[in-house]
């Protein structure tokens, strides 16, 4: 029956389908018998050691870590990676331990463990499921390598911030976009047997709301009223839910005044209750005694309680579930019943994983790390995450032929390090190829590249080369300039109030442009940057993200024409922080801004009289539109779309319909393109977006090829969470919106009737 489960829920995951997939508390799980004797055995100080996840000695085995795992005391070991340390414990654990259960080895393998891809933000933008399942299974691969059977990813945060450090680590701004990544990598990560030895279980995080931190500063508070939540920040869980994830990981954040990790409207109501979730809540590092300076919980023992009742599973490395739950149980605070729930749950997952019969697996079983083959998905993944911003007259892609001279500088050009990006734990830059390693291998005369990075790192305000740097621009042909952020300046903690280009890199590009060259800019950041001079500044844009190990070869191949970039933002560039928040699925307001009502701040007449300008929702120094919009992105060729086509013009509540989009490759290339498909419910009981993505595919064709793409929307796909009525679809009109980014207005209209 297991297996079943799991296959179904795969073949949503496959089909992205959206079914409800209704999950009842007596789906038996295969294990039921072997968990409930193993529990029946289980003194209490054995049930809350599995609750109790403590880091390891990262590398060493000492005394101390030996005699908790044969007293039963841990559960999980977190940061360790030494294969012949996780064997020796897995060992005592096995042999060595009264009931010989064996442990949860977990590691955040965000985007890679020793082939590093994308950050997911990057990933998120090859709007491609199959290279983010490719992705994560050569990650699933290489940490089950060395004895991990746990990380802690995928982060599924939507993110309309990017002040927010780990917008690095989010699938952006789309609930449905994210809700396709996390499915993907929750594949790809536990594929359809979590027993096999090259998969690992996975885990949604962070539960909920996390990237909507006020001002986008990280552990800042959040505060979602019941429609957003349920319409924006929840579905990329319940999508990973559905798709099977092991774990879900609570969150740091305060949500509505109550901590995550104390949220029993989440955990229990949400996630357990309402969703069926059967496998475990871990908290985030030390959340639960966190809630003491939320000003939630009194002391330690008021955290644990809250954290226990509220539906943790299990405690990252603060230790108090071992210090105060069996207090708890004992004075009848905490019925027993929680604590057995949590712990069949946990042993749930290591039988699961097959961890009984074998917790690690020999080292030469699984292939070499960083391998070739690794590798080379990682080039993939890394050319289809960059997004063509600019491309004034094809100035893209160089032809290496043609005899010039080409000036690469900016501190981005060569650091095989900060391209990784943020949380590569166990990322090596000896397996990390930089753009100028990978021109000096694959490019070579009658092109002719000289290097001069002009600043050394990102923050560098070291303007002393730049005299040397402007003469070297003065005799290019071209200029290539590798500008962006340090990987420090995102992730955890890494929130930036100013989200432009470090040091003095903004003035060097201003120096580039002054020599008249063509001038293409290449960007490789954890976040959308404000660019709007320097956009102005250059002939051609390119954003990379992080891109990971393979950034080189990777842009070598785009910027020299071998690979077609098609890449789409998976969020909106602003135009300056102060826009923030802007993002594609807004509400239209009663007052929405048009080009008519708008007058930039420079063209308002002195002494205009107060009504004298559109009274309408814009800023007079901004306007009310972004830089670059969501799903936006060029390619070397062009796609010419007809209007979309409805299979009929009204459909009963409960049925599908098909509409079919018909686009041209006008260009003279071959590329891949990403047809999105966007909903909008002009009148509804709840204000709904003015866009709200329902469906992409992406779609080859050779230059001249025209091709017809049919999606099939069920009613199902037009519903919306209503506070007072849940998830439904209202009767009346919808229209769709088709093209290659969330400003198409190729419209078709739907009637929605009664059954
Ligand atoms: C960190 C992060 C979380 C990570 C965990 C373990 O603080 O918030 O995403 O998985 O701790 O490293």
């Amino acid at each position: 029956m297991k297996r079943i489960t799991f296959l179904f829920l795969c073949f949503i995951a496959l089909t992205g389908c959206q079914q409800n997939f209704e999950q009842t508390d007596m789906i038996p799980t295969g294990f039921d018998q072997e968990i409930e004797r193993l529990l029946s055995t289980m003194t209490l100080e054995e049930k809350i050691g599995q609750m109790n996840q403590i880091t390891g000695d990262y590398g060493q085995v000492s005394e101390g870590l030996r005699e908790a795992v044969r007293k039963g005391r841990i559960g999980s070991l977190i940061n360790e990676v030494n294969p012949d340390v996780i064997r020796e414990i897995q060992r005592i654990a096995r042999e060595e331990s009264r009931l010989g259960i064996p442990l949860l080895i977990g590691r955040d393998v965000i985007h890679g463990f020793k082939t590093i891809f994308p950050i997911p933000l990057g990933m998120a933008a090859t709007w491609d499921s199959s290279i983010c399942v490719r992705a994560a299974q050569v990650a699933a691969v290489e940490a089950a390598s060395v004895g991990i059977n746990w990380t802690f990813a995928p982060g599924v945060d939507i993110c309309r911030d990017p002040r927010w450090g780990r917008v690095a680590e989010s699938p952006g701004e789309d609930p449905y976009l994210a809700s396709v990544i996390g499915r993907a990598m929750v594949l790809g990560f536990q594929g359809s047997d979590l027993s096999r030895p090259k998969t690992i279980a996975g885990c949604a995080k962070h539960f909920a709301g996390y990237g909507a931190a006020e001002g986008g500063r990280d552990y800042n508070t959040t505060n979602i009223p019941e429609n957003e939540l349920r319409n924006i920040f929840l579905p990329p869980f319940k999508a990973c839910i559905d798709a099977g994830v092991s774990t879900v990981m609570s969150g740091f954040n305060e949500l509505n005044g109550v901590p995550c990790s104390g949220n029993s409207y989440l955990m229990n109501t949400i996630l357990k209750g309402e969703w069926g979730f059967r496998g475990f809540v871990v908290s985030d590092w030390e959340s639960l005694p966190q809630m003491i300076n939320h000003g939630f919980s009194r002391d330690i023992k008021e955290a644990a309680l809250a954290g226990i009742t509220a539906g943790i599973d299990m405690d990252m490395v603060s230790g108090i579930y071992p210090g105060i739950l069996p207090d708890l149980v004992e004075e009848g605070s905490v019925p027993i019943r929680l604590i057995d729930d949590a712990v069949r749950a946990i042993l749930l997952l290591k039988f699961q994983l097959g961890l009984f019969e074998n917790p690690v697996h020999p080292v030469d079983s699984f292939p070499a790390l960083a391998n070739e083959a690794h590798q080379k998905i990682a080039q993939e993944a890394a050319t289809k995450s960059c997004v063509l911003l600019k491309n004034t007259d094809q100035i893209l892609p160089l032809n290496p032929n043609q005899p010039a001279t080409i000036l690469v500088t900016g501190p981005m050009a060569d650091d095989a390090y900060e391209q990784m990006g943020t949380w590569i734990f166990d990322g090596e830059e000896k397996f990390s190829v930089s753009f100028m390693q990978a021109v000096r291998n694959q490019i070579s005369r009658p092109f002719k590249v000289e290097y001069l990075p002009g600043l050394e790192y990102s923050r560098d305000e070291n303007v002393a080369s730049f005299a040397s740097v402007r003469q070297a621009a003065q005799k290019a042909d071209y200029i290539l300039a590798f500008l962006g952020e340090e990987s420090i300046l995102s992730g955890e903690a890494h929130s930036r109030a100013s989200i432009g280009l470090p040091g003095k890199q903004t003035e060097l590009l201003s120096l580039l442009a002054q020599a008249g060259k063509p001038l293409i800019t290449v960007i490789l950041a954890g976040r959308p940057l404000t660019l709007e001079k320097e956009t102005m500044l250059s002939d051609a844009l390119l954003y990379a993200w992080h891109p990971g190990n393979m950034a080189g070869p990777a842009l070598v191949d785009i910027i020299f024409g071998k690979a077609n970039p098609s890449g789409k933002l998976p969020i909106t560039f602003p135009k300056e922080v102060g826009q923030i928040p802007i993002y594609y699925n807004h509400k239209n307001t009663g007052k929405p801004a048009t080009p008519e009502t708008y007058t930039p701040i420079m063209d308002i007449p002195r002494r205009a009289v107060q009504y004298s300008l559109g009274n309408t929702s814009h800023y007079l120094d901004a306007g009310y539109t972004p830089l670059f919009p969501f799903g936006f992105g060029l390619s070397y060729t062009t796609y010419t779309y007809e209007a979309p086509q409805l299979s009929t013009d009204t459909i009963q509540l409960g049925s599908a319909v098909d509409l079919n989009v018909t686009l041209t490759n006008s260009g003279s290339r071959e590329g891949e393109e990403v047809v999105q498909v966007y909903l909008q419910d002009p009148v509804s009981s709840i204000t709904r977006p003015v866009k709200e993505l329902i469906s992409f595919q992406r779609v080859r064709l050779k230059a001249g090829e025209t091709k017809t793409l049919t999606f099939s929307i069920h009613t199902d796909q037009l519903s919306y969470y209503y506070p007072e009525k849940g998830q439904m679809t209202e009767i009346g009109e919808y229209f769709f919106f088709v093209g290659g980014n969330s400003q198409t207005n190729l419209q078709a209209n739907l009637y929605v009737k009664e059954r």
